[in-house]
């Protein structure tokens, strides 16, 4: 308010002084003490129905679609075609690192895969064979060599030495693997990559355990003792939980650990279900999955499965090391997601998946029963 309008209004009665709101709140005190009940009640009436309504839930679920779907269109590369031929070679620079690996990995995967079968056609995957090794001569040019390149040099080895072997002499493949291959550092270089033989014996001697009991031991865990969870043993979890399967082995899925009382308590503060047990978990774990991975419109929903599906490897993989774990929704509508993203630092490509309380079991505690559903109810026979 400038001097003028301050000072003008100095001479203005009380009540044009007031603000509007201050008006209206006078306005009602003095309506209903002389307002005669009949009106009152209408007067009531008149409010409710006037007052602003709280969003419908349609309307906050298209919000909330709009949420994921914005991120899922910035971030993945469905927009921008996941069959990026050699000769559309400039579309690469359009992505991210993350994006132009989760497109080498899904390629190499594609050729590990065909070499995979039982009898794998000469020839196969033209196509793809093209546009991967494209997209890792690019990636050398622009990132240098690292695991990816060299995983996928060797699947494309594996691939040639298939073809050789059955009469086909691709040499122009040859030279253009052999000069991306010249550009790794020695000792920088690993096998993996292609296909390996194993065994039926060797599978059987080490999956063929007691795991009813080690599934119907775990429980989700409400009561942790005070010990300290060594980061090692997290370490050793996410290792394993490795291992998870996940589309084209793009390994998706990424875990952030919170150990400080106040990080966790931060973390925790935007979780709805830890009431009561929260705070004497010693880790705290956000599973996210990274949008940057996924290549197509059908992918829209992958992040999903792919971190639920790691989450739940790790809650089993801390299981096998002794430790207690409770899975923590994150069943929340975007607000409350972009405050935890803002809070602790979960750029907008990740989707977080969900959270886990970690902690040491103490001697003796409850479990909620959590009674199972009958397998007739689950398993439909067709
Ligand atoms: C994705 C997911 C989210 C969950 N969120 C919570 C949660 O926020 N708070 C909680 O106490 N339990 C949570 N749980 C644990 C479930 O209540 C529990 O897994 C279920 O009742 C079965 O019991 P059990 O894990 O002991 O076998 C969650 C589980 C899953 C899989």
């Amino acid at each position: 308010m400038n001097n003028y309008q301050s000072r003008s209004n100095y001479h203005h009665p009380l009540w044009l002084r007031l603000s509007p709101n201050q008006m209206l709140k006078i306005a009602k005190s003095i309506l209903s003490k002389t307002l005669p009940s009949h009106l009152k009640k209408k007067y009531y009436q008149w409010q409710a129905k006037n007052k602003p309504k709280p969003p419908l839930v349609k309307e906050r679920l298209l919000e909330n679609y709009t949420y994921d779907f914005e991120r899922f269109y910035k971030f993945s590369t469905a927009k921008k075609g996941s069959n990026l031929s050699s000769n559309l070679f400039p579309k690469y620079s359009h992505l991210t690192q993350t994006n132009l690996k989760a497109l080498i990995t899904k390629d190499y995967h594609r050729i590990e895969k065909g070499l995979a079968l039982k009898e794998p056609r000469i020839g196969f995957g033209k196509n793809t064979v093209n546009n991967l090794m494209a997209a890792i001569e690019q990636y050398q040019t622009l990132y240098g060599s690292d695991e990816l390149v060299q995983i996928s040099i060797n699947t494309l080895l594996a691939y040639y030495q298939f073809n050789y072997q059955q009469g086909h002499d691709n040499k122009q493949l040859y030279e253009q693997i052999n000069s991306v291959k010249d550009k790794i550092i020695e000792d920088q270089k690993i096998s993996e990559g292609g296909t390996k033989t194993i065994t039926k014996k060797d599978i059987w001697k080490n999956a063929k355990q007691d795991l009813k009991n080690f599934f119907a031991t775990r429980h989700s865990i409400r009561h942790f003792s005070n010990e300290e969870v060594d980061l090692s043993l997290i370490k050793q979890a996410v290792e394993m939980a490795q291992k998870t399967p996940s589309v084209c082995n793009r390994q998706t899925s990424q875990v952030y650990v919170f150990s400080e009382f106040q990080d966790k308590q931060k973390v925790l503060s935007f979780q709805n279900g830890n009431r009561g047990f929260g705070e004497q978990a010693s880790k705290v774990l956000i599973v996210t999955s990274n949008l940057q991975n996924f290549t197509s419109v059908g992918e829209r929903n992958q992040c999903w499965i792919d971190g639920g599906m790691y989450a739940m490897s790790l809650v089993y993989a801390l299981h096998s090391l002794g430790l207690g774990t409770c899975c923590l929704n994150w069943s929340v509508e975007h607000t409350v997601d972009q405050q935890l993203r803002e809070a602790v630092g979960i750029n907008d490509s990740q989707a977080v998946i969900m959270m886990i309380a970690v902690g040491h079991l103490p001697d003796e505690l409850k479990v909620a029963q959590s009674p199972r559903k009958k397998i007739e109810e689950v398993l439909i026979i067709k």
